[in-house]
């Protein structure tokens, strides 16, 4: 039985040809500078209809809809913000056509200038960006993997690469109660100076600032998330044994370091498994069922029928990330299984990262690596 609860979720290309070439293969064979410059001319694109998702808590279903958005990240951080704001809008109204109640932001359209608001204020439908949640998935995940790999992350010190983002300065906040010492990398001093006073007041015996990558060889944990359109943690970079939760979109770790170093556990961030018999009608590279907590966000909110513009800007408060948790707990998402570099991370990958680490000092200041 299907109800009228629904939703309409944003994508976009990340990498104009193989993205562009899963919808119009022929387009998908124009150099990318010449698929670039159309995007701006290319008009929203009807994706997919989602259908099955069922709520654990009351049985609901709910069903979607796939809406793209052509510009790629590099695309939109190249524009001005009101031309970002132009196509996003304009994908918006799609959404509204077909009947959405509740639009969600995928990746950079929820990144570029001020975080959803000004797109809000343009379309009819409530908006969310689904930060809240996936601020919550990343948190988990990094405690998940440490525990699964015996980090104590009480004794460990933990890195947050984007630290004066929207998602990083949350996941700061949430993390410095539980960690030895907490390191908050990032480009705005200033910023990373308001993070680190926020971290040390919840008692974190050490919060450190850097505005450099090579500070993280003294991390085991790390949450990187920043909106950089190409990657910035390269092998050289990282601790023996760390553990690193990549939630950004485009990747912020080097390919190069699944290859180079195997003592390292990269997994992917904000991957979420939704309930029920879910058909998302398109192939975003996921196994069955799998989301980004961003989709799982509205999801979760139009389950619980909270058709409102939750998650907005880029001061999200810690409450709005408990609360969201709690509604995907009770219809059923849940902590998707661990993945690095679109594998499955299996139980060898496991035990080799946990091998390496076992042999290392505990001092929360040795900095080791092997390259
Ligand atoms: N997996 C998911 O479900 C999911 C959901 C939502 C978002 N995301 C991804 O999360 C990422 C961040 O989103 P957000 O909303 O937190 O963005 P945001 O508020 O714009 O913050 C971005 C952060 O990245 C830093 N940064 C940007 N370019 C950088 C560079 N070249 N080198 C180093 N740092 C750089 C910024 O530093 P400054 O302060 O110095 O500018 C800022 O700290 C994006 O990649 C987005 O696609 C993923």
């Amino acid at each position: 039985m299907k109800t009228e609860d629904n939703f309409a979720f944003i994508i976009h290309p990340i990498d104009a040809k193989r993205d562009v070439s899963r919808k119009y293969p022929a387009l998908g064979r124009l150099p990318v500078w010449l698929i670039d410059f159309l995007s701006l001319f290319f008009p929203p694109v009807f994706i997919s209809q989602i259908k099955g998702i069922q709520s654990a808590a009351n049985g609901r279903f709910l069903h979607g809809w796939f809406v793209a958005c052509p510009l790629t990240p590099a695309r939109m951080m190249s524009v001005p913000p009101a031309v970002a704001y132009g196509k996003i809008v304009q994908t918006g109204r799609l959404a509204e056509r077909l009947g959405a109640k509740l639009l969600g932001l995928g990746a950079f359209t929820s990144v570029v200038g001020d975080g959803g608001i000004t797109i809000a204020q343009r379309l009819k439908v409530p908006v969310t960006t689904g930060d809240s949640y996936t601020i919550a998935t990343a948190v988990q995940a990094i405690i998940a993997a440490a525990q699964q790999l015996h980090i104590p992350v009480a004794q460990s010190c933990v890195a947050i690469v984007g630290a004066t983002g929207a998602i990083g300065a949350v996941c700061a906040e949430m993390l410095a109660p539980q960690c030895a010492h907490l390191l908050l990398i990032g480009r705005r001093q200033e910023k990373l100076q308001d993070v680190a006073q926020k971290a040390r007041a919840t008692g974190c015996p050490q919060v450190t600032i850097s505005n450099e990558m090579s500070a993280l060889t003294q991390a085991h944990l790390v949450i990187t998330v920043t909106s950089a359109v190409d990657a910035v943690i390269e092998a050289h970079h990282l601790r023996q044994g760390a553990v690193v939760c990549d939630v950004a979109r485009p990747r912020d770790v080097s390919r190069q370091v699944a290859t180079r170093r195997p003592d390292v556990l990269v997994i992917e961030g904000g991957m979420v498994e939704v309930p029920g018999a879910v058909d998302f009608g398109f192939n975003f590279g996921f196994p069955p069922r799998m989301a980004y907590a961003c989709m799982a966000e509205t999801m979760a909110l139009a389950l619980e029928q909270r058709y409102e513009s939750y998650t907005l800007g880029k001061d999200i408060k810690l409450s709005q990330v408990l609360t969201i948790d709690k509604i995907a707990t009770k219809h059923g998402f849940k902590l998707g299984g661990f993945r690095s570099f679109e594998k499955a991370v299996s139980e060898e990958d496991i035990a080799r990262v946990r091998a390496y680490h076992l042999r290392l000092p505990t001092s929360t200041t040795d900095s080791q690596t092997i390259c």
